[in-house]
């Protein structure tokens, strides 16, 4: 049972696809619109509450507090409130189950229990919003109704389920063909390569630099040769450039964000000074999806959009304030108080709040400051790339993922979860964001393997390798200036063969799962929670998780962890695929169990009764066997295999059932 509650004139975000008439006043907490939004209830102890999408710390969000406001923030630690996303869907579990939708696209505070421990507050600057109220027996027949509510999630090639090399820092072709002589040395798998920026002419979208990329076309066909997709990278801000075409049209038709005189915004961003397209407006929107073409031509079949919530370095007027600041510093002897407020004003010049205000978007005739819908630069980015690439082949599935995202963008592309860290708690927070995006819609999901910033070590690689194995996205990503994190960079480079093959072992299921819960509205990662609600051990674990319907993960997420303790909720049959390619099993039964997981081995658990199919390994997706597929698991069990073109839209009806004897 869905309610819907209007309040003041809302914005459409379109984030719901269902029409519900709206109704008068919510029967769960008080809501008060007296100096903004509010709404307020008072937390059972017992309750926890899930969701949140994008957001820090834990599964069950109870406790702290938490801000949608799409940030750029590469050193988001414990404490940060506000991350690329904003996800504003909860869900309260507990004697009450309802889940609640605030469809507000400017910053929306979530006070979970951090200023007074029974008490739920939602805040929002004004009044104008549409709140939904979902009622269900249990928290995850609530998340599936919501997920009907908000549409059908993407659905990427299947190409898109191998394994990714990235990293920012591959300038020429030669860079690229390193990559793909040292993974086939190894025999590691590869499927795609990622450009970053620097395979733009002066970082301009929809360009190509001249001196190393003069005939893309054959590059990109000589990579295919290898069974190897580039993706490129696209940013959101367009470099403002006299004779660059997309720069010029752009100012020609009004197509980018204004300023309050009705000039054109300017932001700086890795180019310099941008403009930035405004996505919210049809027409541009229309317009800026328009270009991905220029790369499709090429052979190119997916695109990651960055830097849209929007980041802006730096504004003209941030700066004309600093520097009269920085004149007052100079011409006085300043105290220690004056040095760090100007410490503070250099840090705070990027992505600065009050940058968001003095910009506008136009949409449907009216003029809406930025900050108002601040949240729906990212989505409506990647909503223009979603529908410039669907009016190109309609039928065809490309690759698309975005950095910044709010509901609704799940229907047009993935996300990765942004700038993380080479530390051990952003493997473990990865693990507990994965079912809180699917609980908003976002299915094609996954963080930067191994840390973006910072240094890895082998270890932590090997240890997040693991568990990427299980994200959609399995993408090893890092940043210009840290250490080199290709598998090959490391001692004993055989030993990721392993752990990678995996991966392709397991596609045939991951996929199959993946496209059920796409399909179905329902989710590829569950927390034990929502999958036996009525075990009170496994209601708390937030590290153990469930893929698809088979199978239980616990990664390790510990250095110098020679394993780690499990907990089974139920007889399950754990899986150890060894260094040397070989299976070991073993059944446990339901309760703790000490597990041993040496780095270069992948331990699962597949739920009692149940079974999945094991392929040979394959150097790249395309040649995966599902013909010749060994079940693992109880006997006399049933898997339904979801199998199609991986290609097309053409997705199938019935899965076929594979019998283990
Ligand atoms: C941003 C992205 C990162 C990328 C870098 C350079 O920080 O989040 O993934 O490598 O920009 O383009």
């Amino acid at each position: 049972m869905i309610k819907k509650y209007t309040y003041g004139t809302p914005f459409e975000t379109e984030a719901v696809v269902v029409d519900i008439k709206a109704e008068s006043t919510p029967e769960y907490g008080t809501v008060s619109c007296e100096n903004g939004f509010c709404f307020e209830y008072q937390m059972e102890k017992q309750d926890t509450v899930f969701g949140l999408g994008e957001s820090n710390r834990g599964i069950n969000k109870r406790g702290y507090l938490y801000i949608s406001n799409c940030t750029d923030d590469p050193e988001h630690m414990e404490h940060k409130v506000s991350l690329y996303g904003a996800h504003n869907f909860i869900v309260v579990s507990g004697k009450k189950s309802f889940g609640l939708f605030v469809d507000y696209p400017a910053t929306v505070c979530f006070d979970i229990g951090y200023t007074h421990s029974d008490i739920l507050k939602i805040t929002c600057d004004d009044d104008n919003l549409n709140l939904y109220v979902i009622e269900g027996e249990s928290a995850y027949v609530i998340v599936k109704q919501f997920r009907r509510l908000i549409g059908k999630s993407y659905i990427p090639p299947k190409f898109a389920f191998g394994y990714a090399q990235s990293r920012w820092g591959y300038v020429t072709k030669e860079d690229y063909r390193e990559v793909v002589r040292e993974y086939q040395k190894y025999h590691i798998p590869l499927d795609m390569i990622y450009m970053d920026i620097d395979y733009m002419q002066d970082f301009k979208d929809f360009t190509l630099n001249q001196q190393n990329f003069n005939d893309f076309t054959e590059f990109v066909k000589e990579m295919k040769q290898n069974h190897i997709r580039l993706i490129p990278i696209i940013d959101a801000g367009v470099k403002i450039e006299k004779g660059y075409s997309v720069y010029e049209e752009g100012v020609k038709n009004n197509y980018f964000c204004k300023r309050e005189d009705g000039s054109d915004f300017v932001g700086a961003v890795w180019p310099n000074d941008t403009h930035f397209p405004d996505v919210l407006n049809k027409e541009a929107r229309k317009w800026f999806g328009s270009h991905y073409k220029v790369l499709t031509e090429q052979g190119i079949e997916g695109f990651w959009n960055d830097m849209n919530e929007p980041a802006i370095f730096y504004t003209p007027e941030g700066i004309q304030k600093l520097k009269g600041n920085m004149k007052e510093f100079i011409d006085k002897e300043p105290t220690k108080e004056d040095v760090w407020a100007m410490r503070d004003e250099l840090r705070y010049l990027s992505n600065n709040p009050s940058d968001y205000k003095i910009f506008y978007h136009h949409v449907d005739g009216k003029k809406i400051r930025h900050d108002k819908v601040h949240n729906l630069y990212g989505y409506n980015m990647t909503r223009a790339a979603a529908e410039g690439l669907e009016e190109i082949e309609n039928h065809k599935r490309y690759l698309l993922f975005s950095r910044s995202s709010y509901i609704g963008m799940h229907r047009y592309g993935g996300i990765w979860t942004g700038d993380n860290m080479s530390w051990w708690s952003h493997l473990l927070l990865n693990i507990k964001m994965m079912p809180s995006l699917n609980m908003c819609g976002f299915l094609y999901v996954g963080a930067d393997l191994g840390g973006f910033g910072a240094d890895t070590t082998r270890e932590l690689l090997f240890r997040w390798l693991a568990f990427g194995i299980f994200t959609p996205l399995m993408r090893n990503h890092s940043a210009g200036g840290t250490r080199r994190q290709e598998c090959y960079q490391f001692e004993r480079t055989e030993e990721f063969k392993n752990l990678i093959d995996v991966r392709y072992r397991l596609i045939p299921y991951l996929y199959s799962e993946y496209m059920k819960a796409a399909l179905q509205d329902d989710m590829y990662f569950k927390p034990l929670a929502f999958v036996y609600p009525e075990d009170e051990i496994a209601r708390e674990i937030e590290d153990q998780l469930l893929i698809g319907n088979e199978i239980m993960i616990a990664p390790v997420y510990t250095q110098n962890a020679k394993g780690r303790c499990v907990y089974l909720p139920e007889q399950m049959m754990m899986l150890k695929f060894l260094g040397n390619g070989t299976i070991a099993v073993d059944t446990l039964e339901k309760g703790y169990h000490y597990v041993n997981v040496d780095l270069n081995e992948v331990v699962l658990f597949v739920r009692k009764g149940c079974c999945i199919p094991v392929a040979e390994a394959a150097e790249c997706v395309e040649k995966i066997n599902t013909k010749n597929m060994v079940l693992y698991g109880y006997s006399e069990s049933e898997y339904f295999l979801y199998e199609d073109d991986g290609v097309t839209k053409e997705y199938q009806k019935d899965c076929k059932v594979l019998k283990k004897g």
